[in-house]
């Protein structure tokens, strides 16, 4: 029994690696160009625009700014709930998200060494100050840069609070957001294959 369904896990892989191999000469047949003509190479102005604003694991490019959990709690419901839901678990169905989006960003500490981890912002992620980073770059979905670094510091506030990763009461800024210890900090161990980063 176990041998055959060894045997059909190999029969499906080499199917797959066939399919892969022939998809470019059925592209091709059905008219379709094999590269497509669209975007540009990135500009090194554009690069420069995108590191300006990357933010450290210590805290190093935070703006000015402040905000807290009851600022935060308005900000979420406003212009994040909908897609993340109102108890931060995420909403189901939504059509037209990236194939395998997170969209639960609390829960799931405890679940990254059994067979179903739940990876959330609480559960995974090992530094707060890319929650700031991640939401001034990509969210709300539908209208990313659209927060002020006040509304960022006090959803992230938010966020973490309803964790039960920082204090309700605990004011975010630039000084206090890289002080936040994420549960799962130690978590991740070094890439052992030094030959990988010469
Ligand atoms: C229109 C739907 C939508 C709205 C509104 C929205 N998000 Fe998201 N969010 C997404 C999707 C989709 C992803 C996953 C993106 C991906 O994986 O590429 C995501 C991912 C995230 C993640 C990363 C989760 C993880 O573990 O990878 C965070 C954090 C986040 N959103 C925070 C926010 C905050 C804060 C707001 C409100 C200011 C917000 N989002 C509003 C759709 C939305």
């Amino acid at each position: 029994m176990r041998i055959r369904s060894v045997d059909r896990k190999y029969a499906v892989l080499l199917a797959s690696a066939l399919a892969i191999l022939v998809a470019p000469d059925i592209a091709r047949a059905q008219g379709y160009p094999s590269k497509f003509d669209f975007g540009t190479p990135a500009s090194s102005q554009d690069i420069a625009a995108v590191v300006a604003i990357a933010i450290g694991p210590d805290g190093r490019n935070l703006p000015p700014g402040k905000g807290d959990y009851a600022a935060g709690k308005i900000i979420y419901a406003n212009a994040c709930s909908a897609c993340h839901g109102a108890n931060l678990q995420g909403v189901a169905g939504l059509r037209d998200m990236p194939a395998g989006a997170s969209l639960r960003l609390i829960g799931g500490r405890g679940t990254l060494t059994t067979k179903n981890p739940v990876m959330t912002v609480e559960s995974y992620w090992p530094y707060a100050t890319t929650l700031f980073d991640y939401v001034r770059r990509a969210m709300p979905f539908n209208a990313p840069g659209s927060l002020s670094a006040d509304e960022i510091y006090a959803v992230s506030a938010y966020i973490l609070a309803e964790g039960n990763i920082i204090d309700k009461t605990i004011v975010l800024d630039a000084q206090t957001l890289p002080r936040v210890q994420m549960p799962n900090r130690d978590g991740f161990i070094p890439d052992p294959r030094p030959e990988l980063f010469k």
